[in-house]
């Protein structure tokens, strides 16, 4: 399936994921990005590359105002603000009046995150193991792992309710030329901070370059079904913090500097059999995106 000439809904349209995801698609599709705007120069970005901005309240279901003649849409939101209530409401209710109002759109994506698995030392987490609340050691995202469940059975309900095909994917770690917790990483190096793996090491991740995160799209649509299609997604290789950090120190000269601690996240390595089916094998191999990166954010820094 080619994602051409088609009316497109990108939620999240100002966060991290979606904005690269909206102004790729922008260029051969009718894309209108959702969000509250809460930063004026992402509107004006999005804006300048074609993207239609519409504003929406996902946590009061302020959505009138998205084409509910929509073919597809993206869900990439995601409220993070420690508060329950809001989150509750802006993560699980967000996705139910998303679906209400989009109910006869081909397909549904909805984004979720393997930060619902339940920790498991270094299994890879198949789409039908156990979930549990895997980001609550950190608080600044106390809420995280609870709502992105929660997000994900309102999107099963509204599959199922709307005769909506749905997939819900659920992420690794995005990053690219954009920035991602790679990204967050090399800007701790730089600032000499130590960087925090699990001391059950090593901290193995499935780091997505966004030029992938597009090419998995037309895949992730064309497996939307009633009830909701469930697939991890992540780059084919695993690839642990240590890894990718010390590929950043020899790009840049940086070198990290590790802090072993049980007070961060733990290994979420993948079982990608299922995403494999549905998309292919992702195709930026991490130390090339990881490059690129550093060329986009950093470029006076490549040493390598
Ligand atoms: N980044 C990662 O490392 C990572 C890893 C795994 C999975 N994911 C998943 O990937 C998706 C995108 O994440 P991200 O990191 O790009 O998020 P992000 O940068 O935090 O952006 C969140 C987006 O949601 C919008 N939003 C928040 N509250 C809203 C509300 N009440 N109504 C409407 N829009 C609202 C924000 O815009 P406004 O504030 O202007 O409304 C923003 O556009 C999420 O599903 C996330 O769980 C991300």
């Amino acid at each position: 399936m080619a994602l051409e000439g088609r009316k497109i809904v990108v939620t999240g349209v100002t966060g991290q994921v979606a904005e690269p995801v909206a102004k790729l698609l922008a260029r051969d599709n009718d894309v209108h990005g959702a969000a509250r705007f809460t930063d004026d120069d992402a509107r004006a970005r999005l804006e300048a590359a074609g993207v239609t901005c519409v504003r929406v309240d996902l946590a009061t279901g302020d959505v009138a105002d998205l084409p509910a003649d929509a073919d597809y849409v993206l869900n990439f939101a995601v409220a993070k603000s420690g508060e329950w209530d809001a989150d509750l409401d802006a993560n699980a209710g967000g996705v139910l009046w998303l679906m209400e109002h989009h109910r006869a759109a081909r397909a549904f994506l909805h984004c979720s995150s393997t930060a619902v698995y339940q920790p498991d030392g270094h299994r890879a987490f198949r789409e039908t193991d156990p979930l549990g609340d895997n980001h609550r050691v950190w608080s600044f995202l106390e809420t995280y792992s609870i709502c992105k469940i929660a997000a994900e059975g309102a999107a099963r309900w509204g599959a199922a309710r709307h005769g909506l095909p749905t997939t819900i994917a659920r992420l690794s770690v995005p990053y690219g030329d954009h920035g991602g917790w790679p990204a967050i990483h090399l800007e701790m190096m730089l600032a000499g901070a130590p960087v925090e793996v699990h001391r059950d090491a090593p901290s193995v991740y499935h780091p997505i370059h966004e030029q992938d995160i597009v090419a998995s799209l037309p895949g992730l649509l064309a497996a939307a079904a009633t009830p909701a299609t469930t697939v991890n997604w992540g780059g084919s290789e695993a690839v642990s913090i240590e890894d990718w950090c010390a590929h950043l120190g020899e790009l840049t000269g940086v070198k990290p500097r590790f802090e072993a601690t049980d007070a961060t996240i733990a290994s979420v390595a993948l079982d990608l059999a299922r995403m494999h089916e549905v998309t292919g094998v992702t195709r930026v191999h991490w130390k090339d995106g990881m490059r690129r990166m550093v060329e986009a954010l950093h470029p006076e820094l490549l040493t390598a």
